[in-house]
């Protein structure tokens, strides 16, 4: 029989986690966990209720009473924000723009990882973020870092966009793209860094279908 292994995945913004971490939990029948939809929920309620994005006592506090939930669905996964669906909301340009400054905050982490360990407690999941390998699955058989150029990933943010009907500037994604890469890194509480245990993956150029299939390679030497 084969083992039922939690898989993390960390890495800067728009390097192709969700794709990725999203495929490889289809193909092994795992569930998903995008815990940076939960940073961007709580951002988004923040917003709507005109409270100080610099305020970590009332954030936290806020999200004690606030339930998120994370649902699989045919056109893929779905956030519930206090039972209001939320998914095309939270990708907004305001809620992209203002979700570093609330995942900055060090107890309102403390409580997003109480979530996150509470769903991969039973495996059989793939859970992307920036902390995941260093501070959430940290007894994970398989973690990997997966990055890419910021031209690359400002490319790769482009298309996305375009295909749902927005039309963006590279240059300006390109310097959004550079600056929450700072701020995700340089911040105090679990900044964004590889495990020591992860396994590195540079997918500037590499296809979906490769970087997916070194990913289920890695699994499945882990899984026997
Ligand atoms: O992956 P994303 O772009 O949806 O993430 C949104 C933000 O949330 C990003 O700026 C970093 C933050 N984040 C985090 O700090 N820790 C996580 N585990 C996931 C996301």
């Amino acid at each position: 029989m084969t083992k039922q292994i939690q898989i993390a995945i960390d890495g800067p913004a728009a390097a192709g986690k969700s794709t990725i971490a999203k495929k490889t939990a289809e193909l092994l029948g795992y569930t998903y966990v995008d815990t940076g939809a939960m940073y961007r929920a709580i951002t988004y309620k923040a917003i709507q209720l005109n409270i100080d994005l610099q305020d970590g006592e009332k954030l936290t506090k806020l999200l004690d009473e606030t339930s998120i939930e994370l649902k699989p669905s045919s056109r893929g996964q779905i956030v519930f924000l206090d039972s209001e669906e939320v998914t095309e909301e939270i990708r907004s340009e305001q809620v992209t723009a203002s979700v570093s400054i609330v995942a900055a905050h060090a107890n309102l982490r403390k409580e997003m990882v109480l979530r996150q360990l509470e769903m991969g407690k039973n495996g059989a999941i793939v859970m992307d973020g920036r902390d995941i390998g260093t501070h959430v699955l940290t007894n994970a058989e398989l973690k990997v870092f997966m990055s890419a150029s910021v031209e690359e990933r400002a490319k790769r943010r482009f298309l996305e966009n375009q295909k749902r009907g927005i039309s963006t500037n590279i240059e300006i994604l390109m310097k959004e793209i550079a600056l929450r890469d700072k701020m995700d890194s340089e911040r105090e509480a679990s900044p964004l860094i590889k495990a020591e245990d992860a396994i590195f993956i540079d997918t500037t150029s590499l296809t979906i279908e490769q970087v997916s299939e070194k990913i289920m390679q890695l699994a499945k030497e882990r899984m026997i």
